[in-house]
């Protein structure tokens, strides 16, 4: 992600506008950014007579569209264990999104594919790894590097998380003049603490993905036998709790200032509860795009998502490339009438087009499309 434009003109200026984005919009009109790169590219702000996603029909493939993974079937019984067996909903060569409902696993696993990034969005227990054990939680974030050996151990009720998988290694955004301790201060990370696993002398299998396929590798003892451990390469967990959005109390500030991690081509951020803009002019929801650059997914988590009417948690929207979204006509007054939002949601932003697969198509819900109406 870039944070310096480079090939900025001074803006120019055409018919009725508003100098400062996102505030005093000219009365009657809805602005749209169109803009390069996410949100850091070359920007042009226009201001409109209606609302872009005010559309009456659309025909062909592409639409904004939404997915209520509480619908998904457990997966058919085939090569994955029913404990620790992610279906993929959307992926690209880059980063692959997941549903998985593990359970009390009997065996280890290894993805040689890519870093996995599990979201709790439901549940908690213990993670047995590489690098020792670490209990985790609802809201919890845990960064598991490719190659490393693991298994989940949950406790009761429903265990539910997104795995999001990056072909490449997940890092954190540069936090520049918000200075190092911002969005969290790295001391309120855990990583595991070296510990001997349950049962370590009894023979286990490592269920290894390579290239999407599962190799079995058995030992006589627990291969997570690791006595000490020194680095900087490990298993690691934030809490959203523990993350601490940036706001301003006069301006709008851009999705990628909620950003938590970067992956090659795509970049993760989380949308936490905080207060709205308390300025009279300032505006409150998200500003009208169409993603030029970027695939745009939400994984709505908890609290009520004031943007969205009729999205609740465990469902998905996925808003492509070349499509407008933006807030539903009742949002915009809706947002007036209360002073913080709640909300709970994950977004994964893409540079390459994501495509849906078989699964997400069995939960869709059709007329995502025409909700803004
Ligand atoms: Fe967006």
């Amino acid at each position: 992600m870039k944070l310096v434009n480079e090939t900025s003109l001074f803006p120019l200026r055409k018919g009725r506008i508003t100098r400062q984005a996102h505030v005093d919009l000219p009365e009657g009109t809805y602005e749209e950014e169109f803009a390069r790169q996410g949100f850091f590219g070359r920007t042009t702000h226009l201001y409109r007579a209606h609302p872009p996603t005010g559309w009456t029909d659309i025909e062909g493939p592409l639409r904004p569209r939404s997915y209520d993974l509480n619908r998904l079937a457990p997966p058919a019984a085939g090569d994955r264990p029913a404990a620790f067996a992610p279906t993929c909903f959307l992926r690209n060569e880059d980063v692959a999104l997941h549903w998985v409902r593990p359970g009390a696993m009997d065996f280890l696993y290894r993805n040689a594919d890519g870093d996995d990034v599990h979201y709790v969005h439901r549940g908690g227990g213990r993670l047995e790894c590489t690098f020792g054990v670490l209990d985790y939680a609802q809201g919890d974030y845990l960064v598991i590097p490719r190659g490393t050996t693991y298994r989940f151990l949950p406790g009761p009720g429903p265990q539910e998380h997104l795995l999001i998988e990056s072909a490449s290694e997940v890092t954190l955004p540069d936090r520049n003049q918000l200075g190092a301790h911002a969005l969290f201060d790295p001391a309120v990370i855990d990583t595991p603490e070296p510990e001997a696993p349950a049962e370590p002398d009894r023979p286990w299998t490592v269920h290894v993905k390579r290239r999407g396929e599962i190799t079995r590798v058995t030992y006589p003892f627990n291969p997570n036998d690791v006595v000490g451990w020194k680095g900087d390469l490990t298993v690691w967990r934030i809490n959203v709790k523990d993350i601490r959005p940036v706001v301003s109390p006069r301006y709008h500030l851009p999705p990628s200032a909620h950003s938590t991690f970067l992956g090659r081509n795509f970049v993760i951020c989380s949308f936490l509860p905080r207060p709205f803009e308390e300025e009279a002019g300032a505006m409150r929801v998200p500003f009208y795009h169409a993603n030029i650059d970027y695939d745009e997914v939400l994984f709505y988590s908890d609290g009520h998502f004031f943007s969205r009417e009729g999205i609740g948690p465990g469902m998905v929207t996925w808003h492509p490339q070349g499509i407008h979204h933006g807030p539903h006509p009742k949002a915009i007054p809706a947002s007036r009438l209360k002073d913080r939002t709640d909300e709970v949601a994950v977004m994964v932003d893409t540079l390459r087009p994501l495509e849906a697969t078989e699964a997400a198509r069995g939960v869709e819900n059709e007329a995502y499309w025409a909700s803004w109406k």
